[in-house]
């Protein structure tokens, strides 16, 4: 049995007031969840949410970091950083540093296993355009971005600590969310690919989806069998609507 996880992704939305009475409120309203529940806001906001979380079950995420270990790059931050303050994961290769940032597969490959190695737990965003799902290439586009980790022995080990987050580009933020039985159709060949290279850390891994989901499709969304949860956006700025959604996934 997989235990199920939503993760609540800020973007770059909130200031350091409306942040804190945000994770005050999803603290107090999940004194107790069945599912695990993450929130990851922006970098400079992270020691604040830390210490309003503490003795809460939610834990901490960043959105980003660099796959260096340390150096000449400025702007950027570490797996080690990240650590320092409190974060258990890591948010990786979001479709909107894919577009805005030029990060390539190859790239988000990279941050994976540095997350990985340094001991945190990437949740990797894979997920196609609307034009490649009319095109029918969903299954190439999501087979590409899976490979970058599945064909080498660095990126294989990497998904042994990894959550997969399926968002298609389509449904983020546009109010278009994915059909439960479109989501799962992607969520179970997610998990057939990998299954091809490892077939007990598919039945294991964690896969989440992330589109437009809202306190009134959560539910029929995570009782897909593939779908373990999953990645919000725009919801997880309302503490109602994120808690709502927490309930949903059990
Ligand atoms: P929305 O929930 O706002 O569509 O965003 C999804 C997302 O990009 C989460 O990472």
């Amino acid at each position: 049995m997989r235990k199920s996880l939503v993760a609540g992704n800020w973007k770059m939305n909130c200031n350091a007031a409306d942040g804190e009475a945000l994770v005050s409120a999803i603290k107090v309203g999940l004194k107790s969840s069945v599912a695990d529940v993450v929130l990851c806001p922006p970098f400079v906001y992270l020691p604040m949410v830390e210490r309003v979380l503490r003795g809460s079950p939610v834990s901490l995420g960043a959105q980003n970091m660099s796959q260096h270990v340390g150096g000449a790059y400025t702007g950027e931050l570490s797996a080690g950083m990240l650590l320092d303050v409190g974060c258990k994961y890591v948010i990786l290769g979001h479709s909107e540093r894919r577009a805005q940032c030029g990060e390539s597969d190859a790239i988000v490959a990279e941050k994976v296993v540095a997350a990985s190695k340094a001991g945190l737990l990437p949740i990797l965003c894979i997920g196609e355009l609307l034009a490649e799902r009319e095109q029918g290439t969903t299954e190439a586009v999501i087979s590409c971005q899976l490979d970058a980790l599945l064909s080498s022995e660095a990126g294989l080990a990497a998904l042994q600590s990894a959550v997969i987050a399926y968002e298609p580009v389509w449904a983020i933020g546009t109010g278009m969310t994915a059909t439960p039985e479109q989501a799962q159709s992607v969520h179970a060949f997610i998990r057939q690919r990998i299954a091809m290279k490892d077939p007990s850390l598919a039945a294991r891994i964690q896969l989440l989806y992330g589109g437009s989901v809202k306190g009134g499709n959560a539910e029929e969304l995570f009782a897909q069998v593939d779908i373990d949860g999953g990645l919000i956006g725009g919801a997880s700025l309302d503490a109602e609507e994120f808690l709502t959604i927490c309930r949903a996934a059990t």
